[in-house]
């Protein structure tokens, strides 16, 4: 099973990730869970992550690019072989994150990047968790963190149509996508939702 975690820049979704990782851990056996991210989700060379984070990128295309690039590669190096040994995948951001930064925040054409996911023949999520909050709430936290990233300077008006994009993707997508409303409550709040989501998820399947 495959899920990804979304959200704006300090959603809590890394936290709610990470939690929910050592939740299933505890009844599962050895490596039957993983958990990884994007962007720079698996070992050795290119390091992705470092190019996408420090800035030196001059062309939002060639953001998408290497977005892209780093998708393609972590699918084939982690994600399908993890999916075909029927490992449960928890993931720190995916595809969902290039059609909001990108699409609605760098107003790049959607259906020309959804396009690329179809030709990479990239595997779709089973369920998406969307960590829903104000981009109040988020840039006070990430100014709080400190250390910002390039794409988090982008400023309130960018993050404002990233979180646009997020809300969007989660109206249009409601079988594979549920919202969890993530301003003011509290990490263990917010964790009893993610667990009721999955085994309803379960449940239903
Ligand atoms: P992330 O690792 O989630 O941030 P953090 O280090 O704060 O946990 O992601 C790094 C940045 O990359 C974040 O600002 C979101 C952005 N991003 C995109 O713009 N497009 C994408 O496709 C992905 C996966 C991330």
């Amino acid at each position: 099973m495959f899920i990804t975690f979304e959200g704006i820049d300090g959603c809590g979704k890394t936290t709610q990730a990470k939690l929910f990782f050592e939740y299933l851990k505890k009844n599962a056996k050895d490596d039957e869970v993983i958990f990884t991210r994007e962007p720079g989700g698996f070992d050795g060379e290119p390091n992705f992550r470092q190019i996408l984070t420090s800035g030196c990128l001059k062309n939002v295309a060639s953001e998408v690019f290497v977005f892209m690039a780093d998708r393609a590669e972590h699918a084939s190096r982690v994600i399908t072989p993890a999916i075909k040994q029927g490992k449960t995948i928890l993931m720190d951001r995916y595809h969902d994150s290039t059609v909001a930064y990108q699409c609605y925040g760098r107003q790049l054409d959607k259906m020309t990047v959804d396009k690329m996911f179809e030709f990479a023949k990239l595997p779709m999520p089973d369920l998406t968790l969307y960590f829903e909050i104000s981009v109040e709430d988020s840039y006070a936290r990430v100014l709080n963190r400190g250390n910002l990233d390039s794409i988090e300077k982008s400023g309130q008006e960018f993050m404002q149509r990233v979180k646009n994009g997020f809300d969007s993707l989660a109206r249009d997508n409601k079988d594979r996508i549920i919202t969890i409303k993530s301003s003011k409550k509290s990490i263990a709040e917010i964790h009893e939702k993610v667990v009721k989501c999955y085994e309803n998820f379960i449940k239903a399947r």
